[in-house]
């Protein structure tokens, strides 16, 4: 057998593991998803039946997307994030995994750094090495509530820096970089030439008085910055695998070249459900966003009755928190997580799966119903007691 060393390096993901160990268990308290776990919105689906039926979805459409969904993009890019766009200025990709692995592919050669605010989703990390590219972590400042720490990042640049790749709203840790802080790293991207790509895949999941900043709407930035975004999770689409980046028009051509070969185009059937995601009632979207933002503060009420066992700190968005496991329990989070699900049925996902600097910690996904986290909870206080 012929194996890579660009494959072999890459390590097995601790989340797939403990998926797969909590499928060996029944009546599991499941608070290892973070997917959600809504059916798509039924005007998207009645949409999609309609344009099978007229059987507009069987071809490849062009490898950048349909120019309808790229308009209705170029609309939802100005509304909600600030950010001028031409529809030669947008890819629709598989998914916002696709773009960003495309992303990255067309920004950085072998040997090049990335550097990548941590913990993070490990997916970043894993695309950064399938380019044969070395991930830089630079831990988030956790006692400032996940902060970047924008020093430790000017400190970290050589001559192979190539880009600065993070996704906030923040899987794992709920983080919402402040636009301040994401000014600041524009002009350090700027003073040194790197390439900003940003995963907003949580763009619209933000409670509070907090606000989604998207650096792309910064114009000095304009050949800086790759954004990707996913219809994944704003509409419950998990399925669909349909997202979308934006970029300056010379960076699509050369972005173009990395999509073809890995997707040709993105699903057209995916494509017309995004056309009818962002043409119609966004009262979904705020649903989401309600039933998350609950779940949120009954999972911090709760962890607030563990804090012998367990610090956190509150999550501004996304439908993810990343609690720090106090005491020896804290020094493995693979043998904390199994014997959390062995014990009493409870799955979480260990914090090492999210580079070095998780560890000590696990991710709990508040996208499920509030019986759930109270049963997962209910369960914990017995195996703490
Ligand atoms: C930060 C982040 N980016 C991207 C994705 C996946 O996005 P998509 O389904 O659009 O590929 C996930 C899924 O969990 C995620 O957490």
């Amino acid at each position: 057998m012929n194996i890579s060393q660009r494959v072999t390096q890459i390590a097995k993901s601790a989340i797939h593991e403990m998926t797969r160990l909590s499928k060996q268990y029944e009546d599991v308290a499941f608070l290892s998803w973070a997917k959600p776990t809504s059916g798509t919105p039924a005007h998207i689906n009645e949409a999609v039946i309609k344009a099978i039926k007229e059987n507009r979805t069987g071809g490849y459409s062009q490898s950048e997307g349909l120019p309808e969904l790229r308009e209705e993009i170029v609309k939802k890019l100005e509304r909600d994030n600030n950010i001028g766009a031409d529809i030669s200025e947008i890819i629709v990709t598989v998914g916002a995994i696709e773009g960003l692995a495309a992303a990255v592919m067309a920004t950085i050669d072998p040997g090049d750094e990335v550097i990548l605010p941590t913990p993070t989703y490990s997916t970043h990390i894993r695309q950064v090495e399938l380019a044969s590219g070395n991930p830089i972590l630079i831990p988030l400042r956790e006692e400032e509530n996940f902060a970047l720490d924008l020093q430790a990042i000017k400190n970290a640049i050589t001559s192979r820096t190539k880009a600065i790749l993070y996704c906030s709203p923040s899987n794992p840790t709920g983080t919402v970089f402040s636009e301040k802080e994401l000014r600041e790293l524009a002009k350090i991207a700027l003073e040194n030439n790197l390439t900003v790509i940003t995963d907003e895949a949580y763009e619209y999941f933000v409670f509070d008085d907090k606000k989604h900043f998207s650096i792309g709407s910064i114009p000095e930035m304009k050949n800086n910055v790759i954004s990707t975004f996913t219809f994944t999770k704003t509409y419950a689409m998990t399925g669909w695998r349909i997202g979308y980046l934006h970029a300056a028009k010379e960076m699509i051509a050369q972005i173009k070249k990395a999509h073809i070969p890995f997707a040709i185009c993105a699903p057209v059937v995916s494509q017309y459900a995004a056309i009818a995601a962002l043409k119609g009632s966004q009262d979904c979207v705020w649903e989401f966003k309600a039933h998350y933002q609950k779940t949120r503060n009954l999972m911090c009420e709760r962890l607030d009755t563990l804090s012998d066992h367990l610090s956190y700190v509150k999550p501004d968005g996304s439908y993810l928190m990343f609690p720090k496991i106090l005491g020896e329990a804290g020094k493995d989070s693979i043998a904390f997580s199994k014997k959390l699900l062995q014990e009493v049925k409870v799955s979480t996902t260990p914090g090492i799966a999210f580079g070095p600097t998780g560890e000590q910690h696990i991710r709990l996904s508040f996208c499920v119903s509030e019986e759930m986290i109270e049963k997962a909870f209910d369960r914990m206080n017995s195996f703490f007691r």
